[in-house]
């Protein structure tokens, strides 16, 4: 299956999306990688791996429009699947609507805790014992769309929102590309998902 990555920043799960695609019996390859943000650093990452890159700043106009040009380039890379990853840019209504099912974002919580932003302060702040990633469906409710997958990261006594993120940031890098590749070669079927990912956490 063919994917577009929508990024803002480093890309690391980009480029951890870019490697497991290269590994044997991978069903998923990457076509496009487009950012709002002409500077980041994971277009350069793309660029150098072959990967066709795209980039156009959202700034001066509206959502509905930047979401427009940003799937013209999603289509002209013949891309069947969008998956954010840190891609910083709410999307209009319309755009997740036309790519229900479609699309997948990953979030560093375990939803359905800590939707938004500050994940990592948060868990600290609340005491929890652990903290993670999700990866699921885009839905126009915000990190909330159905659950495809979990890992778990321990929190340790010591930890600062930064080697809090650090390390989720590695439990990303294998949980994405993992739910990636069995939801484009299995099709939907978020229960076998879940049951699956959570195996991987203990
Ligand atoms: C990740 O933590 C992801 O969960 C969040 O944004 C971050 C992106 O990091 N949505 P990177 O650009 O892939 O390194």
């Amino acid at each position: 299956s063919k994917i577009a990555v929508l990024i803002s920043g480093t890309g690391t799960n980009m480029t951890a999306l870019l490697y497991a695609s290269r590994l044997p019996n991978a069903a998923f390859e990457i076509v496009l990688a487009a950012s709002n943000n002409h500077d980041a650093a994971g277009l350069m990452t793309a660029k150098s791996e072959g990967i066709a890159t795209f980039a156009h700043s959202h700034k001066g106009m509206d959502r509905a429009e930047h979401d427009k040009i940003m799937e013209k380039a999603v289509f002209d890379a013949d891309a069947e699947y969008i998956v954010l990853a840190g891609y910083m840019r709410i999307l209009s209504a319309q755009f997740v609507e036309r790519w229900n099912g479609k699309m997948l974002n990953i979030h560093p919580s375990l939803l359905p805790k800590y939707r938004g932003l500050d994940t990592h302060k948060r868990a600290l702040d609340a005491g929890d014992k652990v903290a993670g990633a999700t990866v699921h469906i885009v839905s126009n409710e915000l990190d909330a769309g159905e659950i495809l997958g979990q890992l778990e990261v321990a929190i340790q006594p010591d930890d600062t929102p930064k080697t809090l993120s650090d390390r989720i940031r590695i439990a990303e890098h294998q949980l994405f590309p993992h739910v990636v590749n069995a939801y484009v070669s299995r099709g939907y079927s978020a229960d076998w998902l879940f049951d699956r990912v959570r195996t991987l956490a203990v």
